[in-house]
């Protein structure tokens, strides 16, 4: 399959770089200290999922109710945890592969863009030695409403001033695929629950195989 799109879209967390370990450490040791069970299974319903909504899903297994302000101190602990494992990232985290297809995509004339839910995307991409590498950024800072909502991706698209129809996403979550879709956008699927979810229009082998589609 070969695509004629203008602009690529990329999610961060589980595409770019591999933040859902730290993610789920740092979930882990909050409901652990609350003794809540959390396993990898729900960790899974966590991807592309906002902090909150996350925390919500976490909550459901708790033996007692949270008031918003309790809630906003819990999300907060899940964040420092998360951001001192953040911390230790660097350039090295980016792997081989995603570095050295992006720059070859970027040569063949592609705008490539990030739509993260993530209110720590740049501080992420810094960490990997991106920070100024991609044509336009939207996060989770950008938006109200987070995956499946198509607001990130529509957002990334106006920054790159390129009309959805002209782009295509690449994503890991299932509910990044939906919101693709509802963007009006290609969506291409790697690893995690997106592909084979049955809502992608491609499923991707490798990172390095989108040369071949583009
Ligand atoms: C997404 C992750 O990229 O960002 C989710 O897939 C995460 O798991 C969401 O909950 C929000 O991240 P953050 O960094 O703003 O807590
Ligand atoms: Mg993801």
């Amino acid at each position: 399959m070969k695509l004629n799109k203008r602009a690529i879209i990329f999610d961060l967390d589980g595409v770019i770089c591999f933040t859902d370990k730290y993610h789920y450490q740092a979930w882990k040791m909050l409901a652990d200290r609350l003794g809540i069970y959390f396993d990898e299974r729900v960790n899974d319903r966590l991807r592309g999922v906002s902090r909150m909504a996350s925390l919500e899903i976490i909550l459901e297994r708790a033996s007692r109710q949270f008031t918003p302000e309790e809630k906003e101190v819990l999300a907060a602990e899940k964040n420092d945890s998360y951001r001192a494992l953040l911390s230790g990232m660097s350039p090295s985290d980016l792997p081989d592969e995603v570095r050295d297809t992006l720059l070859e995509l970027r040569r063949r004339g592609y705008l490539l863009t990030i739509g993260s839910s993530s209110k720590n995307t740049r501080f992420i991409l810094e960490r990997i030695g991106l920070g100024d590498f991609f044509d336009a950024v939207a996060d989770g800072t950008d938006i109200s409403r987070s995956k499946p909502d198509p607001e990130v991706f529509l957002v990334s698209a106006a920054k790159a001033g390129v009309a959805p129809a002209d782009c295509a996403v690449v994503e890991d979550a299932r509910s990044g695929i939906q919101a693709a879709k509802a963007a009006g956008m290609t969506a291409l699927a790697l690893f995690g629950d997106a592909k084979g979810c049955g809502l992608e229009d491609y499923d991707l082998a490798s990172f390095a195989d989108l040369l071949n589609i583009f």
